[in-house]
């Protein structure tokens, strides 16, 4: 199969349906978020907190292209991946996308402490700053997100029926 990957806003969902499409699927995943912290030794905060966010997308980069080399089958990557250089047509090229779309509101309702602390680009924000910075950001993203072949408004739907969902749309695609 062509590799899948999922793209879409920092806590949309994207690495727990990739472990659950594979699930599904016996097939392997990745996100690329670990694979940097493994190559560079450092967590993805320190990486951008010491080494900057320019050295981090090219890390990012060269993860995406180890994924693509190694034939990955489904692929979660960095929210901001599909925004840098030619990232998005990359990997249309190779594969198929599938942008998982969730508001602001959503997202922010579903972030854990955790999954706020690991994000450097979050850090010490209130929820309503966190809101109002994700509503600004998402809006300069949304072109690059839509450039996906599938675009999933994710809502409240449970999980196993995005993963259906996923899977009919990327069918009819193929
Ligand atoms: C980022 C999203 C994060 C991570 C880094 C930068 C972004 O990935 O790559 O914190 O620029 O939106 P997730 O989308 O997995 O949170």
């Amino acid at each position: 199969m062509k590799p899948l990957f999922l793209i879409g806003y920092m806590g949309c969902g994207k690495s727990t349906l990739a472990r659950k499409l594979a699930r599904r699927l016996g097939v392997p995943f990745a996100d690329t978020d670990t694979l940097v912290e493994e190559r560079e030794g450092a967590s993805v905060a320190d990486v951008f907190r010491y080494e900057g966010e320019e050295h981090f997308r090219q890390a990012e980069r060269a993860v995406l292209e180890e994924l693509i080399a190694g034939g990955c089958a489904i692929v979660s990557t960095g929210g901001g991946l599909p925004t840098w250089r030619d990232n998005m047509e990359r990997m249309n090229a190779v594969g198929t996308t599938v942008y998982l779309r969730r508001t602001a509101g959503q997202i922010t309702r579903r972030l854990t402490p955790y999954g706020r602390q690991k994000r450097p680009r979050l850090q010490g924000l209130s929820d309503a700053e966190i809101v109002a910075f994700m509503e600004r950001d998402m809006a300069a993203r949304e072109a690059y997100y839509t450039r996906a072949h599938v675009v999933i408004d994710c809502g409240d739907c449970p999980d196993h029926e995005l993963v259906d969902r996923i899977l009919r749309a990327v069918k009819e695609k193929e």
